[in-house]
């Protein structure tokens, strides 16, 4: 249990300083790692450092306000052109973005995941603002950085939720 996916937590709060690139790039690289249907990797990631943008976006969802205090934003942004593969999209971004959040433990960072798809208003808030294509859909965001707030195991199992060969 000390692996690092029953210690991730939603962290929402962040220190100022900022993140080493070279930790940026792995936990992007961790996003495209991810399982996706008929392998078609239908990502994209739009990586905001710049103040005046993650006060935009943080203004965008009524939960997305650490935004506009966390040093780095990850939005992972769906295109996928094969129309019969593109119900699989919500799963194919659901991993990536997990697998981002994942890796953002690893290295010693806190995270949040922020949903902005399906939410409609959401999601034409962030095409709009950074002129994204209309066939790109801004999936989830995350805010990540240096936390005084730990990563920290809580016990969710629940094994009376489990169904052994029958119902
Ligand atoms: C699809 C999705 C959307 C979420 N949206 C938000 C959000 O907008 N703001 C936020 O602070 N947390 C958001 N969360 C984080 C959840 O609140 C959090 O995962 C949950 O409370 C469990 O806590 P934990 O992540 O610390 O284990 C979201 C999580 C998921 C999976």
């Amino acid at each position: 249990m000390d692996n690092i996916i029953f210690k991730r937590r939603s962290i929402r709060r962040f220190e100022s300083r900022p993140v080493e690139a070279d930790k940026i790039e792995r936990i992007l690289k961790a996003g495209m790692q991810a399982p996706s249907a008929h392998n078609l990797q239908p990502w994209e990631f739009l990586v905001l450092t710049e103040q005046e943008k993650r006060d935009a976006v943080s203004k965008m969802s009524p939960w997305s306000g650490m935004v506009a205090n966390a040093p780095v934003t990850i939005i992972v942004v769906g295109h996928q052109q094969n129309e019969d593969m593109k119900k699989y999209l919500p799963q194919d971004l659901g991993a990536c973005t997990e697998n981002i959040l994942l890796q953002i433990a690893y290295e010693g960072l806190g995270g949040c995941w922020m949903g902005f798809y399906p939410d409609k208003d959401r999601v034409n808030s962030v095409r709009e603002y950074f002129n994204m294509p209309e066939d790109r859909i801004p999936f989830s965001v995350i805010a990540l950085g240096y936390s005084p707030d730990e990563n920290r195991f809580i016990d969710r199992s629940d094994m009376s939720r489990v169904h052994y060969n029958r119902w």
